[in-house]
């Protein structure tokens, strides 16, 4: 198997982190990315054996600050000679909220993050990618293909994510360049611990309360939920790095591929009450889940 230099963004935690691991034990060159640099790196266990082969070159890179994207580029041209096989463009966070209770800040830092961060990232690496006929592969996101309340903002990051992902594959396939996006379901990371809430959405909030408290509810007992293991998603990125001729879209994940079925087989309205009967139902369940505790707790 021919040695490959692979980027990937985002390697402190979740897909980034398995999947820079798995690829440095297959033999490849990667260079990784995560906010605190090596310092960080330091203390996560996973990356010491694949710091210890001497593949693995760690850097600091913040998406919203594109001036820390400069030692990485500059180490793909001084080492690896001004190439790169595949870059995979990982790094995301999501903030959910009811689209009315977002603050500018929200709203620019969810799309800082998640597209404009990525895409001047991913600027700075195509004469590296066009000199291997490279790939690029984009972890988008099941909500990047259909949106569900409170996910607007990381939806609309995520739907820019494949908008500049399709007009680059028409730009770059004349140059022999592929690109991917991935569409995964849940699964299970550290993605749902590092969710942010809208900023000005409270639990008293008179028009989205009851949504709200639902929402925290089911963030609080997410431990009890079993979301598939991300070793999945790491499995279709490595097979992505290495097929000869990639798909431009991957829908990964049960709940995804029945999302994709359901918005392609139900009219909007349908989905509209369907959609307003889960949040419902969800919303009665955890008032009656309180309730009860609050009826059973010592007083
Ligand atoms: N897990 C899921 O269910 C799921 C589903 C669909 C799509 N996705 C997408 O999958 C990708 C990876 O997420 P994950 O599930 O592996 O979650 P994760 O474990 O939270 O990993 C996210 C990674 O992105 C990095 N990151 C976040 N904000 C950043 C910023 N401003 N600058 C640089 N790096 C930043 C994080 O670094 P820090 O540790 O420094 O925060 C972390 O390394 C994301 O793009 C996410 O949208 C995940």
């Amino acid at each position: 198997m021919k040695r490959k230099k692979i980027l990937i963004t985002g390697v402190s935690s979740g897909f980034g982190l398995l999947s820079c691991v798995r690829l440095v034990e297959m033999g490849h060159e990667v260079l990784g990315t995560l906010r605190g640099g090596l310092t960080r790196a330091r203390s996560i266990p996973e990356l010491q054996p694949a710091l210890a082969t001497g593949r693995l070159t760690l850097f600091d890179v913040e998406l919203v600050q594109p001036e820390s994207f400069r030692p990485a580029m500059a180490f793909i041209a001084s080492q690896w000679g001004g190439s790169l096989d595949v870059l995979i463009n990982n790094a995301g966070f999501g903030i959910l909220g009811p689209i009315e209770r977002l603050s500018e800040e929200d709203l620019r830092n969810q799309m800082e993050v998640n597209f404009f961060g990525t895409v001047l990232f991913t600027q700075l690496t195509l004469p590296a990618l066009r000199k291997t006929k490279g790939r690029i592969l984009n972890v988008s996101s099941i909500a990047g293909l259909l949106s569900f309340p409170f996910y607007g903002i990381y939806s609309a990051s995520k739907f820019a994510l494949e908008g500049i992902s399709e007009a680059l594959l028409y730009e770059l396939h004349p140059q022999g360049i592929q690109v991917g996006l991935i569409e995964p379901g849940g699964f299970h990371t550290s993605f749902t611990s590092s969710v942010r809430q809208a900023a000005h959405l409270g639990s008293e909030d008179a028009v989205y309360g009851d949504e709200k408290r639902a929402m925290d509810a089911v963030m609080k007992r997410r431990h009890q939920f079993t979301l598939p293991d991300p070793s999945r998603v790491v499995d279709l990125l490595v097979k992505l790095c290495h097929q000869r001729r990639i798909p431009f879209r991957t829908v990964i994940g049960r709940d995804a591929a029945l999302l994709c079925f359901l918005r392609k087989m139900l009219p909007t309205n349908v989905l509209v009450r369907v959609l307003g009967w889960a949040m419902r139902r969800l919303t009665r369940a955890e008032k009656a889940r309180s309730q009860s505790n609050k009826i059973g707790a010592p007083s």
